[in-house]
């Protein structure tokens, strides 16, 4: 069976060692220098006010294009102070980081990546989003069960995640959950802006993901997980005493429609495929 069959068979893909462990360091030593050269004075999640919600929209509703940093739920206290360190504090970083950070870039485009984007019949999809998620050691939170079509909506779906182990992923260090197969299945929602302000779900169908016989995905360093667009996965929290670093990157095909209504806005004639 092809990479190809296996993943349209099961929605997901496991390629263990497909990055090397320096490749892998090195976007960690990267995310810790972004980090902690991070002024986070007078960022949105400061602030206790009730402008909160509507200036830490504003900052994620911004991010699409930018290299933006997104705090762990309670990082500060009520006087606005970070209650660890900074490198400690931050959930993720995103979201154009393989566009504006030259050792994203890299990683994000590397020769094994086109081979694969070339495998999954992919090559010319558009690059539209990446995260660095921390995960950090008994900190690091859930991230509920959803599909990424959700985020990265398109006429007709084409999201594709690639999702990369920096660090060993386990159950206890909170490792991605997912059923084979899992992915024939509708689309529940679209989280899109409102007409407002801020942003909503609009529901396609309300019958909830089924989340018997879903399975750990428990990964060493330096393996990608392909995930298909409709695919429901988790992840639970990091009870452990070692983080879970990962990198995300999603591509969608550059022959659908993207609504403007999506959250994430990027001029895609200025979008690049891996
Ligand atoms: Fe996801």
């Amino acid at each position: 069976m092809t990479q190809l069959e296996q993943f349209q068979r099961d929605g997901f893909l496991i390629l263990e060692g497909f990055n090397s462990d320096s490749e892998c360091d090195a976007l960690m030593t990267r995310a810790a220098e972004l980090s902690t050269g991070f002024d986070y004075t007078g960022h949105p999640s400061v602030f206790q006010t009730s402008e909160q919600t509507r200036t830490s929209d504003d900052y994620f509703l911004d991010s699409g294009g930018r290299i933006s940093f997104f705090f762990e739920k309670d990082a500060f206290t009520t006087d606005g102070k970070l209650k660890n360190t900074i490198e400690l504090s931050l959930n993720k970083i995103g979201h154009a980081l393989h566009d504006l950070d030259p050792v994203y870039n890299n990683f994000s485009r590397s020769p094994q990546m086109k081979r694969l984007a070339a495998e999954l019949g992919i090559a010319d999809s558009l690059l539209i989003q990446s995260m660095h998620i921390f995960k950090h050691a008994a900190i690091g939170g859930v991230v509920d069960v959803h599909q990424d079509s959700t985020f990265l909506y398109t006429e007709p779906l084409s999201c594709v995640g690639f999702w990369f182990a920096l660090e060993d992923a386990t159950v206890d260090n909170g490792c991605m959950w997912a059923k084979p197969g899992g992915h024939q299945t509708a689309l529940r929602s679209w989280f899109h802006r409102s007409d407002a302000s801020g942003t909503e779900f609009k529901i396609f169908d309300p019958s909830p993901i089924d989340m018997t016989d879903m399975i750990p995905l428990e990964v060493k360093k330096g393996a990608c997980i392909v995930l298909d667009g409709l695919l429901p996965h988790y992840s639970l929290p990091n009870t452990s005493d070692r983080s879970r670093q990962a990198y995300a990157i999603h591509t969608i095909s550059p022959n659908a429609h993207y609504p403007v209504q999506n959250w994430l806005r990027r001029n895609l004639s200025e979008l690049s495929p891996i």
